[in-house]
C-alpha cells in the first residue's frame, strides 16, 4: 500500500479513537460478509492492542472475548485474556469465559452444558522475520491453531475469519478451512497493505464433523419428520432420510450437510 494510504487509515484510527489502523479491515471484511451480527458472542484470537476488539464490541453489542500473549488495556465491555492461542489451556479459559447454558439439545456441541462462540476472528500474526517463507510457514502455523481453536469454540453454524500471509501452504490451509465449514471465501480488504499480501479467509456455518458428504452409512430409522421423512441419528446427529419409515434399518449416502442436520440418500 503507498505511504500516503497507510497514513490516510493511520489517521482515521486515531481520529476516529480506533487503537489500530486494523480496524477498519474488519469493518470492511463485515460490510462485505456480515460476519458479526447484533447479539453475537465474539472471540478475537491475536487481539492486542484492541482495535478488532472495539469493533466487534459495536457490531455485536454482546459477549467479547479478547486474547492475545501481550496485555490489551482494558475495554469497557469486553473480557480479555493473556495466552497462546497454540495452547489448549487457553483455549479452556476462553470456553470458561463464554460458556452459557445449553439450550440447544439437539445440536451436536460435544460440549454438553455450554453454546460456545457465534464468531470467532483471528488477526494474529507472527513475529516478522524478513525471511517471506519462513514468515509464511510461522502465519500458516498460527491460523492453522485459530482454525482448531475456531473448531472447539464455536456453536454449530458459527463463523470464522482468519488472517494469512499468502504463499506455497495457502492452498492446502485453504482446503483445510472447506473441511470445517459449509462456506469458504478468500477477501482482501481495501485497508489492508498490497505489499504484505495478507489475506483474510472466511469459514462461514461451521459443520459438526458427525457426518461428512459422500459418505455412506448404516441406520435405523428412530421417527418420522414433519415433512414425511425419516429420522435417523448418527452420534446425535440429526439425519433425515427421504421414504424410509420408523423402525427400518437403512443404508444411505450423505447427500447435503448442515450444520444441525443432514440429508441422506437409500443406497443399495
Ligand atoms: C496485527 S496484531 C492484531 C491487531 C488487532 N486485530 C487490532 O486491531 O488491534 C497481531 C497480534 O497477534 C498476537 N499474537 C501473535 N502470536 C500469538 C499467539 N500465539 N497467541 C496469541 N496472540 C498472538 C501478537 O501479540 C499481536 O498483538
Amino acid at each position: 500500500m503507498p505511504r500516503d494510504r497507510k497514513d490516510y487509515f493511520y489517521r482515521k484510527a486515531r481520529d476516529e479513537g480506533y487503537r489500530s489502523r486494523a480496524a477498519f479491515k474488519l469493518k470492511q471484511i463485515n460490510e462485505k460478509f456480515r460476519i458479526i451480527k447484533k447479539g453475537d458472542t465474539v472471540v478475537d484470537l491475536g487481539a492486542a492492542p484492541g482495535g478488532w476488539l472495539q469493533v466487534a464490541k459495536e457490531l455485536s453489542g454482546g459477549k467479547v472475548v479478547g486474547v492475545d500473549i501481550l496485555p490489551i488495556k482494558e475495554i469497557d465491555g469486553v473480557d480479555t485474556i493473556k495466552g497462546d492461542i497454540r495452547l489448549d489451556d487457553t483455549v479452556e479459559i476462553i470456553r470458561e469465559k463464554i460458556k452459557t447454558p445449553d439450550k440447544t439439545p439437539y445440536l451436536n456441541t460435544g460440549t454438553k452444558g455450554t453454546a460456545g462462540a457465534d464468531v470467532v476472528i483471528c488477526d494474529a500474526a507472527p513475529n516478522l522475520s524478513g525471511s517471506w517463507s519462513y514468515d509464511h510457514a510461522r502465519s500458516i502455523d498460527l491460523a492453522t491453531s485459530a482454525l482448531e481453536c475456531a473448531g472447539k469454540l464455536l456453536k454449530p453454524g458459527g463463523g470464522f475469519t482468519v488472517k494469512v500471509f499468502q504463499g506455497d501452504m495457502f492452498p492446502d490451509f485453504l482446503e483445510k478451512v472447506r473441511g470445517y465449514f459449509v462456506k469458504v471465501k478468500a477477501f482482501s480488504p481495501e485497508a489492508s497493505r498490497k505489499q504484505s499480501a495478507e489475506i483474510y479467509v472466511i469459514g462461514r456455518e461451521l459443520l459438526s464433523g458427525a457426518v461428512k458428504m459422500d459418505e455412506e452409512y448404516t441406520v435405523t430409522i428412530e421417527d418420522m419428520g414433519a415433512s414425511g421423512d425419516g429420522i435417523a441419528k448418527i452420534n446425535d446427529f440429526v439425519v433425515f432420510v427421504k421414504g424410509a419409515k420408523t423402525g427400518e434399518k437403512v443404508n444411505i449416502r450423505i447427500r447435503y450437510v448442515k450444520p444441525n442436520f443432514a440429508f441422506g440418500e437409500r443406497i443399495g
